[in-house]
């Protein structure tokens, strides 16, 4: 989500290249694969060697730079150009698949075919019927599929999460939901709709659509309808690369959908990649992602953190004062994964579960149909089942 993990990382302590961990505890080391050693998937290696009892011992890129970089910073991984290679040659518990969603489906399905676990980058896929495919495929092979909504693992959201399960808000009654940045992630081909399967949303709003559905109970969708722009290159923020990337540019970068639940939930959704927020002092990119999440009793602000209830007609918060307000992108990736690695030794279902991705994906995909049609489109609950 942002380049700017390395100040991040200062915080929580970046593990040091080729640093040797001894294995104290005895539980059964874990043997992992990456699958893409670009920005996600190297942050996934990094994660990983930080844990105990689990090993990188396998990584793919079909970019022989990116591979030799990422390898380097693993004790003894092996490298290879082509997934079925990495697939093939090692009996591996899991598989984190950190390439961009053209790929998704294919890696993941070939990955449970060889008995491994799956941890998938988010959006789930190109589109919810591939979703629906990797999901049969994880209950063929009885395996586990998650999916790389970290955002849940940031403490903002973990309190949010504690307050409405003691009951504190209410019934969830409608949550507004966004995620604005002033720049274009550029750093990967988010841009190209073949590849992202979408940009402004399925790339980055996407997180806060699944945020705002994990705190409203994952109610079923009913209905979208949106409106969708492409304004880069006529906005093109402080950091526009060349021509030549702008010229395979094709997805939205700006749009709003209203979504409707059934039990009478609804929800809006704002996404934009070429905000005008200024960027930060040292000329790196700024953003506004947060939700407001209203319930019948009280409301949560996701960043800063808040929850406003009232008492005898005064509104109070509830939260205490001296609540730190954190949403640091790379160690709710470490937790995310940390969580992944515990449900698989113990299992539990995937914190975050291929199931609540493909609701997610069938709302996204709801969206960009009613945004091209400019009509609201009704979601069919057979959408929603995998098994067939
Ligand atoms: N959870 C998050 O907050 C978060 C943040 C960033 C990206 N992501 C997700 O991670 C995924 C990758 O995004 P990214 O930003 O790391 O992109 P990226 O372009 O930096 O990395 C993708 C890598 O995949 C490699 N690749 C392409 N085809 C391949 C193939 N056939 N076999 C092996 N490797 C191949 C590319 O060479 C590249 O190094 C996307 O799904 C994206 O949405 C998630």
């Amino acid at each position: 989500m942002s380049r700017a993990r390395s100040c991040a990382w200062t915080v929580v302590g970046r593990p040091t290249a080729g640093t040797t961990r001894r294995r104290r505890s005895r539980k059964p080391l874990m043997k992992v694969g990456v699958i893409g050693c670009g920005f996600q998937g190297s942050l996934h290696v990094e994660c990983l060697q930080a844990l105990e009892d689990v090993e990188v011992v396998a990584v793919c890129d079909t970019d022989r730079s990116r591979l030799d970089e990422v390898r380097s910073t693993t004790r003894s991984a092996k490298g290879y150009a082509d997934y079925r290679d990495l697939l093939d040659r090692h009996a591996l518990d899991l598989v984190t698949v950190c390439t961009m969603p053209n790929h998704h489906m294919r890696m993941t399905v070939d990955a449970f075919a060889t008995g491994a676990h799956v941890l998938c980058e988010k959006p789930l896929a190109l589109d919810a019927s591939e979703g629906r495919e990797m999901l049969r495929a994880a209950a063929a092979a009885d395996r586990m599929l998650g999916i790389g909504f970290n955002m849940r693992f940031t403490p903002n959201a973990q309190i949010i999460k504690r307050h409405i399960e003691s009951g504190v808000l209410g019934r969830p009654l409608y949550t507004h939901a966004w995620a604005k940045s002033s720049q274009i992630p550029w750093w990967g081909e988010h841009y190209r709709k073949e590849l992202s399967g979408g940009g402004a949303l399925a790339a980055t709003a996407v997180h806060f659509l699944d945020l705002a559905l994990w705190f409203a109970g994952f109610p079923r969708p009913v209905a979208a309808s949106a409106s969708a722009a492409q304004v880069f290159p006529t906005k093109r923020g402080p950091t526009a690369p060349d021509t030549a990337s702008a010229g395979r540019y094709n997805v939205d970068d700006l749009l709003a959908a209203h979504l409707r639940f059934e039990d009478g939930f609804w929800m809006t959704l704002q996404g934009s990649w070429v905000d005008n927020i200024p960027s930060h002092a040292d000329g790196s990119p700024s953003w506004d992602y947060s939700l407001d999440a209203i319930g019948e009793s009280a409301q949560a602000v996701l960043d800063p953190p808040s929850i406003r209830g009232e008492r005898e007609g005064e509104i109070i918060e509830l939260l205490p004062p001296d609540t730190v307000s954190d949403v640091s992108f790379p160690p709710s990736v470490a937790s995310l994964i940390a969580e992944t690695v515990n449900a698989i030794r113990a299992g539990r279902d995937a914190p975050v579960t291929g199931e609540q991705a493909l609701v997610t994906q069938v709302i996204v995909d709801a969206i960009y149909e009613s945004a091209a049609a400019g009509a609201e489109v009704s979601i069919d609950p057979s959408e929603l089942d995998w098994s067939r």
